[in-house]
């Protein structure tokens, strides 16, 4: 690969910030300053420093993003804006995608990865990846909604949802955590109560956490959380 696509794909420099880097020789290959910015590289194999540090190359991008009502868990959209639109213009052709959909007037933690297997394997149920949500209620919930919720309900179109956590904060409000993720399926829960979901955010994503991210920001998983989301492959 050319140093200078390394560079850009491991988000370090773009293209033209790496010919800079190249002139002033602030990038080093197996310990030699490279004079050129199409210096062939084994991605893999060559220690290759900017400015002293070295850069590792991952084949996989992962990115955590809090998403803001109103923008779509998609990757294209004729209408709406979607998560990766918040993302900056060299990101838009990394084969990234949100892992798992939002409703549009959902908020809170998407991940964007382009690793298709750990995408897969944090959504299958059958690995227990534990999304957790914030929630409040039209109306006042009971003890005996949360005990059937958490039980599963069989919806309208005849699927029966797999049990789940509640959290009961107060009457109207509560954290809930799914091991699945049908479409609609928390408001589609209360629904079949009678109750109606008013807010809805996603506040973790296994035991990866939105932590300090504003919302409409993103930023990349730290190597804990690629770890952990990663875990399942
Ligand atoms: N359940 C919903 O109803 N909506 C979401 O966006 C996620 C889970």
């Amino acid at each position: 690969m050319r140093l200078d696509k390394f560079f850009s794909e491991t988000s370090t420099l773009s293209r033209s910030e790496c010919s800079k880097a190249v002139k002033k020789g602030e990038i080093t290959v197996n310990g030699e300053i490279i004079k050129k910015a199409d210096f062939k590289v084994d991605e893999f194999k060559d220690e290759i420093r900017y400015k002293g540090e070295v850069i590792n190359y991952s084949k996989y991008i992962y990115i955590m993003l809090n998403k803001p009502e109103g923008v779509v868990s998609a990757t294209e959209d004729g209408r709406d804006k979607t998560v990766l639109d918040l993302l900056p213009e060299n990101y838009k052709n990394r084969g990234l995608f949100p892992c798992g959909r939002l409703d549009k007037d959902t908020l809170g933690l998407v991940i964007l990865t382009n690793d298709g297997i750990s995408a897969h394997n944090s959504l299958s149920p059958k690995r227990h990846f534990k999304k957790t949500y914030y929630f409040k209620t039209a109306e006042k919930f009971s003890d005996e909604d949360v005990k059937k919720i958490e039980g599963g309900i069989t919806l309208a179109d005849g699927y029966t949802t797999k049990p789940c956590e509640i959290k009961r904060l107060n009457d109207k409000e509560g954290e809930i955590i799914l091991t699945e993720g049908k479409y609609h399926e928390i408001k589609r829960l209360f629904g079949a109560r009678g109750n109606k979901i008013v807010y809805l955010e996603r506040i973790k994503f296994g035991d990866i956490s939105l932590g300090e991210l504003q919302r409409g920001e993103w930023r990349f998983l730290s190597e804990d959380e690629i770890k952990k989301f990663t875990a399942s492959k």
